[in-house]
């Protein structure tokens, strides 16, 4: 079985790609899944059809679902619902308010992971393609099997916290059950799942962009934060990229712009391979277009390969209190490295090749002291 995962900022194409990747793959004959974790849903759009919370048969092989967060929550995790309702309206805040708030930080994160599990465990797809949401929430969701342990604790001070000050009350509200009990459970399920998704033979992680400034600096933190993660990346999409001609010259100069853009997709996310969809002037939706979509991406590749399976990009380790961040930029002649360091961004300029990092948080106000190239890797040294 195969997991892709799309993710890149709002807006540039992550629906598309995911629905015409899944397209692709079930008209080749395999079962695929592909489910969104944004709660603004448009995998519906996409896909020109309505979508339930349970997974539809789009057409042969091809399946859908998107997550509905807030029924989930009514339907599974009532007993948190009424719990942390009860708590809030202690504190004066009225039902509404406090059934919106219920949805606590890394609720959806939980639920939409939960999702993902229960279509990997159901052994009925070979392929599941996520559609995630924009790149903030992706990232909280991506940390969250292995922050599941903090957020657990946190819910279990509450709760001691909360028992002391009000028992008497909170046990009227509540049922007899345990809600805790419900913990361990979804905290096997969130272990098992991290496997997984930390499996490169299983899952592949894809960043979407435009050729866009601020679009390809999220697309460098989102790279910075999975490698982190120790998430593998296969490929880069660009989407939306110009191949007209045109004499009118405003049309011109944003095709030149994207030209500059896209050579520095091309140096910052090498040595990872790197697809490219072109802007198409109608509306593409409905399986056929997203076929069509998938053919201007791949060509004739299968969508659902592992693209790249070479080392992580970038490795960031601690060493007798030095930083060490590793890039692995192979087959590169480095006579002469360059680095400027400017708020969160490391350039680095490698002969003519210039490339950015966007600096994890524990490298960003230090120092850069060395750096060295062997074997493939560039090791600069943080003090
Ligand atoms: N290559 C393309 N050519 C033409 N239109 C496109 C292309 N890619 C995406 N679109 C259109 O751009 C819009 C945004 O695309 P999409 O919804 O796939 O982006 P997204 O990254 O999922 O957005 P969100 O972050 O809001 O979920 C949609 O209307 C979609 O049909
Ligand atoms: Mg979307």
């Amino acid at each position: 079985m195969r997991i892709i995962l799309y993710l890149g900022k709002g807006g540039v194409g992550k629906t598309s790609i995911s629905s015409a990747t899944a397209v692709s793959i079930a008209r080749s004959g395999k079962r695929v899944l592909v489910i969104s974790t944004d709660v603004a849903h448009s995998l519906a759009d996409a896909l020109g059809v309505e979508l339930g919370t349970k997974p539809q048969e789009i057409e042969k092989n091809l399946f859908a679902l998107e997550v509905n967060i807030l029924a989930e929550i009514r339907e599974h995790w009532e007993e948190f619902h009424a719990y942390f309702s009860t708590m809030l309206m202690q504190d004066g805040t009225s039902e509404i308010v406090a059934d919106e708030l219920t949805i606590m930080p890394g609720m959806e994160e939980m639920i939409s992971l939960r999702h993902i599990w229960l279509a990997a465990n159901s052994g009925n797809y070979d392929v599941i393609v996520v559609d995630a949401a924009p790149t903030g929430e992706t990232m909280r969701l991506l940390a969250m099997p292995e922050s599941y342990r903090w957020y657990t604790d946190k819910i279990a001070s509450w709760h001691v916290r909360a028992m002391g000050v009000a028992a008497p009350l909170i046990t009227k509200f509540m049922p007899k059950k345990n809600i805790f009990k419900l913990m361990p459970e979804v905290g096997e399920h969130m272990k098992e799942l991290h496997g997984v998704l930390m499996d490169p033979e299983i899952t592949s992680f894809r960043i979407v962009v435009n050729p866009e400034n601020m679009v390809i600096k999220e697309a460098l933190r989102a790279q910075t934060y999975l490698n982190l993660f120790g998430y593998k990346l296969d490929a880069v999409v660009i989407n939306k990229v110009f191949d007209q001609k045109t004499k009118d010259p405003f049309f011109q100069c944003l095709i030149d712009r994207q030209q500059t853009y896209l050579t520095k997709i091309n140096d910052c996310f090498y040595p990872l391979p790197i697809f490219s969809s072109k802007q198409f002037s109608e509306d593409m939706t409905g399986t056929d277009k997203l076929l069509d979509m998938a053919q201007a991406v791949f060509g004739k590749e299968d969508p659902s390969q592992i693209f790249y399976d070479d080392k992580h990009t970038h490795k960031v380790e601690k060493l007798n209190g030095k930083y060490k961040l590793h890039l692995y930029l192979p087959n590169i002649e480095i006579e002469r490295v360059q680095m400027n360091l400017k708020g969160d961004e490391l350039l680095i300029e490698v002969n003519n090749f210039r490339k950015n990092i966007i600096l994890p948080n524990v490298l960003v106000g230090r120092k850069t002291e060395s750096a060295k190239y062997h074997g493939g890797n560039l090791e600069v040294t943080f003090n």
